[in-house]
C-alpha cells in the first residue's frame, strides 16, 4: 500500500494530499477531537459487548450490507475510516477474501489495539494494517483505494465536510465511498420510541456496563446528525457522484453510497 508515515507532533497531523494548491496540509487536533478519541479509548474494553447487546446483534447485518456495497467484489484495497475495533475491516476480509488489503484509521489507539487482536486471531497474515490518524487528515496519497467506508464514525468527526473530502480524495475515480450511520426513523410513533430508547434506556445500560458519559454522548450525536437528504448533499459537495441512501431496520440506520 502506498502510504506515507503519518506525522504527529503535538497533535499536528500531516495529510498526504497532493493538491493543486500544492503540497501537504497540516491538521491540528482540536479539543473536541481529543475528547472524543479519549472517550472511545475509555470504553474500548466494553465496546464490542455493548454494541452486540444494545443493537441485539443487528449491527452485524448492517455492516454486511455496507461492505457488500464496496467494490471490487473480491480483492482490492480498502480504507476503513474510524475503524475502532475493526469489525468493518474484518467484514471486508470476510467478503473480499484474503487478496484484499485493508487500512484501518482511527484516533483511538486503544480501540485499534482490540481490533488488531481480533484480526490476528481471525485472519492472521492477511493485509490489515492500522494507523492512528484523524479523518480530517489522512496519511494516504490520492486515489490509492478502491473503496472507503466509515461505520458509525462520521457523526463523531469534528470537521465532517473535511473528513468526507479526505475519504473522496483517497479513493480512485469510479471507486465507492460507503457510509453507515444511525438515523432517526421516520414517523412519530417509531421516532418517539427511538428517542426514548436512545435517551433513557441506552445511557442506563451503558452506565451499568461501561462509562455512562459515552452513552449519554451517543444519543446527542445521533439526534443532531443531519437528515439523510442533507447528508447526501454533504457527500456530493465532498466529491461523490451518484449518491444514494437507503434506510436499514425501519430507518434506525442509513446506508449511504457514493461513487468517486
Ligand atoms: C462508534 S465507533 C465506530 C467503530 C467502528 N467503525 C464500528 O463500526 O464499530 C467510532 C470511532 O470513531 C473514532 N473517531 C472519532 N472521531 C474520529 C476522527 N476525527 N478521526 C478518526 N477516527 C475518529 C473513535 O475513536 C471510534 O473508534
Amino acid at each position: 500500500m502506498s502510504r506515507k508515515r503519518q506525522e504527529s507532533f503535538g497533535g499536528l497531523y500531516l495529510s498526504s494530499r497532493s493538491s493543486a494548491e500544492g503540497g501537504s496540509r497540516l491538521y491540528r487536533l482540536d479539543d473536541r477531537n481529543r475528547a472524543i478519541g479519549e472517550m472511545f479509548s475509555r470504553i474500548a474494553p466494553r465496546y464490542d459487548l455493548l454494541n452486540r447487546l444494545l443493537s441485539a446483534g443487528v449491527d452485524r447485518r448492517w455492516r454486511r450490507a455496507a461492505v457488500a456495497e464496496m467494490t471490487p467484489a473480491s480483492g482490492g484495497r480498502h480504507l476503513d475510516l474510524a475503524t475502532g475495533t475493526a469489525d468493518m475491516a474484518l467484514e471486508i476480509v470476510r467478503q473480499k477474501g484474503n487478496a484484499a488489503s485493508v487500512a484501518g484509521a482511527d484516533l483511538s489507539v486503544e480501540m485499534m489495539r482490540i481490533g488488531i487482536g481480533k484480526c490476528r486471531k481471525a485472519c492472521p497474515g492477511v493485509g490489515v494494517s492500522f494507523v492512528r490518524a484523524p479523518a480530517e487528515s489522512l496519511p494516504f496519497r490520492d486515489a490509492v483505494f478502491d473503496s472507503a467506508c466509515v461505520a458509525f464514525g462520521i457523526r463523531n468527526v469534528v470537521d465532517r465536510e473535511l473528513g468526507l473530502a479526505e475519504m473522496c480524495r483517497v479513493v480512485r475515480p469510479g471507486g465507492r465511498v460507503v457510509v453507515l450511520e444511525f438515523s432517526v426513523p421516520p414517523g412519530s410513533v417509531l421516532g418517539s420510541l427511538y428517542r426514548f430508547y436512545f435517551t433513557r434506556v441506552l445511557p442506563r445500560i451503558g452506565g451499568l456496563l461501561s462509562r455512562r458519559e459515552a452513552y449519554e454522548y451517543l444519543p446527542d450525536s445521533v439526534l443532531s446528525f443531519p437528515e439523510p437528504a442533507e447528508f447526501e448533499a454533504m457527500m456530493r459537495a465532498a466529491g461523490c457522484a451518484s449518491v444514494t441512501s437507503r434506510p436499514l431496520t425501519f430507518g434506525i440506520a442509513t446506508l449511504y453510497v457514493g461513487v468517486r
